[in-house]
């Protein structure tokens, strides 16, 4: 069964609790932690997880575009984050045993998640203590880009992986995920797709949510 994980980074900041109700028949909702360094973007932080955490069951899927995750998860954890992900890229191979050690330790799932240019091997490391892996198919950063579908030979490849070293493992995509893409990601083996501008922008955002699942 396909998961949808709404982002949303495409919701109305001023009205996100009317907002993440109206994705109530998803499987997580996608929170985009941007710092302005590890992206040219700045978004939410641990203040609105730990304020938007009793506005729904679901749980929180929190993808940490910032440098260093090691310095902030067990926070994120304490705020009501259900799945942490860490961006390959973000710090040291130690330091991201370390992070995902800390989320274990808070009884927690964490995530690994690869922008579009690093190989899939790079995931060989954490693939069997992560319960996710997100790959990239924009550049992390900014809702609403064009999907990139030359990232699709990468996530068949990380399926294999999974498949090989740690079946339960998820396998998430995040980023121009709609209506025309979903199909080409679900071959491609995700089993969690997250869709923000996909989501909000849809007049029937059930309907849109069935729809991704493909
Ligand atoms: C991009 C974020 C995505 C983004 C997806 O850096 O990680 O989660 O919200 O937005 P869409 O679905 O509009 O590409
Ligand atoms: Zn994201």
């Amino acid at each position: 069964m396909i998961k949808i994980a709404p982002s949303i980074l495409s919701a109305d900041f001023a009205n996100l609790e009317r907002d993440i109700g109206r994705i109530s028949t998803a499987d997580y909702v996608h929170v985009d932690v941007m710092d302005g360094l590890f992206v040219p973007n700045i978004t939410i932080g641990i203040p609105v997880v730990k304020a938007i955490r009793p506005t729904t069951q679901l749980p929180l899927d929190v993808h940490l575009m910032i440098v260093r995750p090691l310095r902030y998860v067990e926070a994120f954890c304490d705020a009501g984050a259900d799945l942490i992900t860490i961006h390959v890229e973000s710090d040291t191979e130690e330091n991201l045993h370390a992070a995902i050690d800390k989320i274990h330790a808070k009884g927690k799932k964490a995530g690994i998640v690869l922008k579009p240019a690093t190989p899939a091997e790079a995931v060989l490391p954490f693939l069997e203590k992560v319960e996710l892996i997100l790959v990239m198919t924009v550049e992390p950063g900014f809702g609403g880009q064009s999907f990139m579908a030359d990232q699709m030979p990468k996530v068949s490849a990380i399926r294999a992986l999974i498949d090989q070293h740690n079946p339960g493992c998820e396998l998430e995509v995040d980023g121009g995920v709609a209506p025309d893409t979903c199909r080409a990601c679900i071959e491609a083996g995700a089993n969690v797709l997250v869709a923000g501008s996909a989501v909000y922008k849809a007049a029937d955002i059930p309907g849109r949510i069935a729809q991704l699942r493909g």
